[in-house]
């Protein structure tokens, strides 16, 4: 098959890693990159032989020969520069979260026709783990689902080897801290294995900033959350819980639980040693809780999941294109996802429950840059927030 001419938008860390898979991949031929940072485009455009290095991602717009491209840049400003591109024609790839708030998508939903818009929160949906886990749980050996759970707790490591980025905390850049660099993983990787079939409707959560005695992890001006819990209650008596922290003075966990009346699913997720493994817990009246590890990683399935996070959405994005299939996550994916993270932040203001759908007729605009959580934040209870 003819190999996909790529644009790459920003050439910061996650630039270089889709730069690095596009090396691996035979599909794509990356035609062109663009960064603000002149000097960290041309170091990129040597390392990876491109040929054709672009003053702004507007030059790189324009270019005819580039069919699709990577949107590897900050949050903020990035759903303007997916619009600019689907107008331009090209299919887009955006890095994670999807958009500051889910006005931003559904402006870009307004203007995609029949072009791709992929999303890069999909990455852990492209792993063998997500594999096992999807076709166990479509089995129905869990019987009638109940409950998504994620707990995910870092504890606070030593002192930062670098000055850590602005972009990570911030909520006029990032649009969040780690609900949306973590959270908006887990809601896809839950809600993805699940059949997307938990329909969310209410959220009460609570958000907490890093201790001030460990502030040195975050940079100086960082002004977003690194621990967050929710529960969000769905339809038909079913709910999610999600707790995420990082710097925290709490012992490290890492699980995603898929809960259902028969039986549950425990996803495992050791990141230390890279090994991921399944365990199916079930109730059986005559014995009690019965567990069987369903599948563990080996190296080399451990070696082929990391492979998994760093080329998977990329040769997703590049395939549903050439074969013409929806992305694993696209825009009506990243929406649902988005809806509960603004209305995880509109309870955690409000300090009550919040409604996980935008009232009906909202109009699709894109906030300005910097303005955060647009209009779905403004949940009904937003006159009693202090
Ligand atoms: N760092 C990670 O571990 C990681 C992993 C997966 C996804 N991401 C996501 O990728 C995005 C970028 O993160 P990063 O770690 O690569 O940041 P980074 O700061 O390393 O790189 C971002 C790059 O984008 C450039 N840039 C910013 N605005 C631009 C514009 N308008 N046009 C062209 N270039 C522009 C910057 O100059 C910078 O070089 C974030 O949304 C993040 O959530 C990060």
């Amino acid at each position: 098959m003819k190999k996909m001419h790529v644009g790459v938008v920003g050439c910061g860390f996650t630039g270089q890693q889709h730069l690095k898979a596009a090396a691996r991949l035979d599909c794509v031929d990356v035609v062109a990159i663009a960064d603000i940072d002149r000097e960290k485009a041309g170091d990129a455009a040597e390392q990876f032989k491109v040929h054709k290095v672009c003053p702004n991602a507007d030059v790189l717009l324009r270019d005819p020969k580039v069919e699709a491209v990577v949107l590897a840049v900050p949050t903020a400003g990035r759903s303007q520069l997916a619009i600019d591109a689907l107008n331009a024609g090209k299919h887009v790839l955006l890095e994670k979260p999807a958009a500051m708030n889910a006005g931003e998508i559904r402006a870009m939903m307004a203007v995609r026709g029949e072009l791709v818009c992929a999303c890069c929160s999909a990455r852990y949906r492209l792993t063998e783990v997500a594999r096992v886990a999807t076709e166990f749980v479509a089995g129905g050996a869990l019987g009638k689902l109940r409950l998504l759970r994620c707990r995910a707790a870092h504890g606070v490591g030593g002192p930062p080897k670098g000055p850590p980025p602005r972009w990570r905390v911030s909520r006029a850049i990032n649009g969040g801290g780690i609900l949306v660099n973590w959270g908006t993983y887990d809601l896809d990787f839950l809600l993805g294995v699940t059949g997307w079939s938990f329909a969310a409707k209410e959220v009460l959560a609570r958000i907490w900033r890093i201790a001030p005695h460990l502030s040195s992890h975050v940079a100086p001006d960082s002004d977003a959350e690194s621990h967050f819990a929710a529960l969000i209650q769905c339809e038909g008596g079913r709910a999610i819980t999600l707790e995420r922290g990082e710097f925290l003075a709490a012992a490290n966990e890492d699980a995603w639980e898929i809960i259902g009346s028969h039986g549950s699913l425990r996803i495992d997720m050791t990141r230390v040693d890279g090994k991921w493994s399944v365990t199916h817990h079930w109730a059986a009246p005559e014995k009690g809780l019965v567990s069987r590890v369903l599948w563990a990683a080996t190296e080399t399935e451990a070696t082929r999941d990391e492979e998994s996070l760093a080329n998977g959405p990329l040769e997703d994005f590049i395939a549903s294109i050439q074969e013409r299939h929806p992305p694993r996550t696209g825009l009506e994916q990243a929406l649902i996802i988005t809806q509960i993270t603004d209305a995880i932040y509109a309870s955690a203001r409000c300090g009550r429950a919040a409604p996980v759908r935008a009232p009906l007729g909202e109009p699709a605009t894109v906030p300005t840059a910097g303005a955060g959580r647009g209009p779905e934040l403004t949940c009904d209870l937003v006159s009693s927030r202090p």
